[in-house]
This record gives C-alpha cells, structure tokens and sequence, in this order.
C-alpha cells in the first residue's frame, strides 16, 4: 500500500487530484500527511478540510533548499506517519541527500513541461518564450539533479497561436490533475521499474 506524504508550496491543486482519485477508487494509497514550507499555502488548507494531517516545515534560514535542522525534522515527521512514499506537487525547494538518501526511489514530482526539455522554474513560461508547438507535463523520480530523475508519465498539451501564459498553464494543470495520479497508480500496482527494479515500498 503507497502510504503517501505530498509536500507542496502553493495551491495543491495535485494534490487535490490524488486526493480527490483515491476517493473515487481510482489510486490505491493514502494520504498519511501533507507538508509545505509556507504556512499559509492552501494547499494546507486542501488537507485539514480533508482530515488529513498539515504540517508546515519552518526551513530558515534556508530560502531554496531544505537542509539541515528543517530536513530532520521532516524525516522525524515522516516516520511519526509511517510514510512509504513522497510525491511532491508544486514544492518549490531543493531537496537534499539526507531526504533524498532515506526516500531514494521512493520520491516523484510533477513538472510543467515535457521533459528533459525546459526543466527548473517556470516551465510553461519558458516552453512558450522559445515558441515550441507542443509541451506538456511529466511526472518523474526525484534524483540529485534538477528535473532529470527516470520518467514515469507524460502528457501533451498543444501551444495555440492565442495562447497566453495563463490560458497554456490552464491546459496544463488539467493533464497534471490526470497524469499524477496515474503515475502513482502505476507504481502502487508494481507497473513501474526503476533501473530495472521493482520499487520496494517500506
Ligand atoms: C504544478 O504546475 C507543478 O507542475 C509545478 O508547480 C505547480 C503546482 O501546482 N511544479 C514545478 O514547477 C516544479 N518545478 P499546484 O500547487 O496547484 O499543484
């Protein structure tokens, strides 16, 4: 069973999907807790009106990564739930080896853009400054680098000549909402390999 953490910076509309599929029977998993670095994000709220635990990680005196005091206190916390799983959806740090180590092939994220291209911030503004005609979003596993871990799924979504960057994110969130869950389906039925390896879930 994927007892799952999702850490989030920001609205938690991904996260909302996971919840929302595995209520409808779509996703066998639970959503044991949610975690963000900003107190006030929704996507904390999305969680309480839920039931489900929301725990907001302090990071300073980090302001991109979380590291250090902050990084323990999360593994500490992800124990306390019995965390086997981390799907980060929207988490806006850098997550380093200490997290990364204990979670090593058990930590995806969702990125807005069809990978390995635009990777870092702001996918989608990016896929449309250089004018490409297609992108979309991948789900993939967390390594050390900057969006490069395995990819898992993927979806593509056109770039229309009237397309604003608010009108291309829309198209965009709306594929992400059916690809993560999708992915984490996958892995909860053992469909998906990792270096040749089935995933082992603690
Ligand atoms: C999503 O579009 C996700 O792909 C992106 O943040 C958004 C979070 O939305 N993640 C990244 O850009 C990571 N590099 P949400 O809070 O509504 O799920």
């Amino acid at each position: 069973m994927l007892s799952l953490a999702i850490f989030g910076s920001g609205s938690g509309t991904n996260c909302q999907a996971i919840i929302d599929a595995i209520a409808e029977g779509m996703l066998e998993a639970e959503v044991k807790c949610v975690l963000s670095d900003v107190a006030d994000a929704l996507i904390l709220e999305r969680a309480r009106r839920h039931g489900i635990p929301a725990i907001h990680i302090d990071c300073a005196p980090f302001k991109t990564k979380l590291d250090g005091a902050a990084e323990q206190r999360v593994l500490q916390t992800l124990e306390e739930h019995g965390v086997n799983f981390i799907a980060l959806a929207g988490f806006m740090r850098i997550i380093k080896d200490g997290l990364l180590n204990a979670y090593a092939g058990r930590m995806i994220n969702i990125h807005p853009s069809l990978l390995p291209s635009f990777p870092g911030l702001d996918g989608g503004k990016q896929a449309l400054d250089y004018g490409v005609k297609f992108t979309g979003c991948t789900v993939h596993f967390v390594d050390a680098g900057v969006d490069t871990g395995a990819i898992i799924n993927q979806k593509c979504v056109a770039i229309d000549e009237d397309d604003t960057l608010d009108s291309l994110m829309t198209k965009i969130h709306a594929q992400e909402h059916i690809a993560y869950p999708e992915a984490l389906q996958w892995i909860a039925t053992g469909r998906i390999q990792l270096n040749g390896r089935r995933i082992t879930l603690k």
